[in-house]
């Protein structure tokens, strides 16, 4: 049974009426559901989802707007790293970049743009596959290729049936999708870790928390087990401790392990090793709802019209990579990856061309402090993985950096 209260009587900022009955709907078959599955349906279901609807989004927003978007240079820098990892194969002929989360093809067009000027001959073997959700994001994307005459490189990679993926010898690239895989959330109660469920409010005719025993779905993959080899000493959190547990990310690690014959993946996004993710003010819990241009801690509002993310856990991402036969590299800023990758020589090359002009080169010098601040997009994270690449000195991105931090920007 549906609850009583259903529809609410004005749903203003509350979100896509669709969206709202489904979930409603859904509760009032199971009682609660887990904020996982809350997520799933808000973000990636087929009709009503955020990232499926065919409404263009803005960037995350205001400041929170995505590197790629921030400037082409996010791009041709990952070109360079890209071009380094395909000398390191043996320069392997096809060689794909298979891109998760492209949305409209923006870093995609970028890369390839970098690659056709600094390394033409890989750009003469290069395929590169858009893999996204959102059919209608690839359509504008693919139309954009067409437009530009990139189409013989670019191609909509179109999940098998069997969900069997491709193995391919390249890179498995995504900037900005882990953090928006469906995630439970877990609360400390003093005793026990328990799991926050989403339940309906007849009083209120509104969603709400209710603390609840751990999903089967979070219980089998031992989170208590994995803090403790982690050295998380849950016992010593604050009563209500949150945390957000995604076995849908060790899914997507495992599909990138699937997805490569020989390679790199590299991840890039928000979020912490476990030694930086379970302290401090980050157990108050990681959810980040970016509606427009504001971002607030309330999933519960614009259902299905906000995007909805967590913090990643990279030392998870590294660990079920090893569990799946990669090694990965150390997990660095995206301020370093972006200097060690050579991000700099891009603005200073740009400023040595005759035919910049001013305002063109302080976009870029604006551009460049974005994305490596420390306290802005440079806090981000990227991690290496490889599969059957043998060991030798660190990748371009992940050279260790000897500055001190007191003389980093
Ligand atoms: C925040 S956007 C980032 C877009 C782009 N990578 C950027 O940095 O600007 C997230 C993108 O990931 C896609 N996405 C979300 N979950 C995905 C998944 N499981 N597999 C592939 N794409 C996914 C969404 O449709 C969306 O295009």
């Amino acid at each position: 049974m549906p609850p009583a209260s259903f529809p609410p009587s004005s749903l203003g900022e509350r979100g896509n009426p669709d969206a709202i009955a489904i979930l409603c709907d859904e509760i009032g078959r199971e009682e609660a559901i887990t904020f996982a599955r809350f997520m799933e349906v808000a973000l990636y279901h087929p009709e009503v989802g955020y990232y499926q609807t065919p409404a263009r989004r803005p960037g995350r927003g205001g400041d929170f707007i995505t590197a790629p978007e921030l400037h082409p240079f996010f791009g041709i820098t990952i070109a360079r790293q890209i071009a380094e990892m395909w000398q390191r194969l043996d320069r392997p002929d096809p060689f794909v970049v298979r891109e998760y989360g492209p949305g409209v093809g923006g870093m995609a067009y970028d890369i390839i743009a970098g690659i056709s000027v600094n390394a033409p001959e890989l750009r003469e073997v290069l395929r590169y596959r858009l893999r996204d959700v959102n059919r209608h994001r690839l359509a504008e994307a693919m139309s954009a290729m067409i437009e530009v005459g990139l189409d013989d490189v670019v191609s909509v990679e179109e999940p098998s049936r069997d969900n069997r993926i491709e193995p391919v010898t390249g890179v498995a690239l995504a900037n900005e999708v882990a953090d928006a895989l469906p995630a439970h959330q877990m609360i400390w109660t003093g005793d026990a870790l328990e799991e926050r469920w989403v339940v309906w409010n007849a009083a209120t005719g509104w969603f709400e928390w209710e603390t609840r025993p751990l999903s089967p779905a979070v219980q089998a993959t031992d989170p208590m087990g994995w803090l403790a080899r982690q050295g998380v000493d849950v016992a010593s959190w604050p009563i209500g401790s949150q945390i957000a547990w995604v076995p849908a990310l060790d899914n997507w690690v495992r599909e990138i392990s699937q997805g490569l014959a020989r390679g790199y993946g590299l991840v890039i996004d928000y979020g912490y090793p476990a030694s930086e993710l379970y302290r401090d003010h980050r157990l108050e819990g990681t959810i980040r709802a970016y509606a427009g241009h504001t971002v607030s801690d309330d999933p519960f509002q614009h259902i299905a019209e906000q995007d909805l993310t967590v913090h990643v856990d990279f030392t998870r991402i590294t660990g079920v990579a090893a569990e799946n036969g990669m090694r990965s590299t150390p997990v660095v800023t995206q301020g370093d990856f972006l200097s060690q990758a050579g991000l700099g020589q891009l603005l200073v090359r740009l400023q040595q061309e005759p035919e910049t002009d001013m305002a063109e080169y302080y976009r870029a010098q604006a551009a460049v402090l974005r994305l490596i601040e420390p306290a802005g997009l440079g806090r981000f994270r990227v991690v290496g993985l490889m599969k059957d690449v043998a060991e030798e000195a660190p990748l371009m991105g992940f050279a260790p950096v000897d500055l001190p931090d007191a003389l980093r920007i």
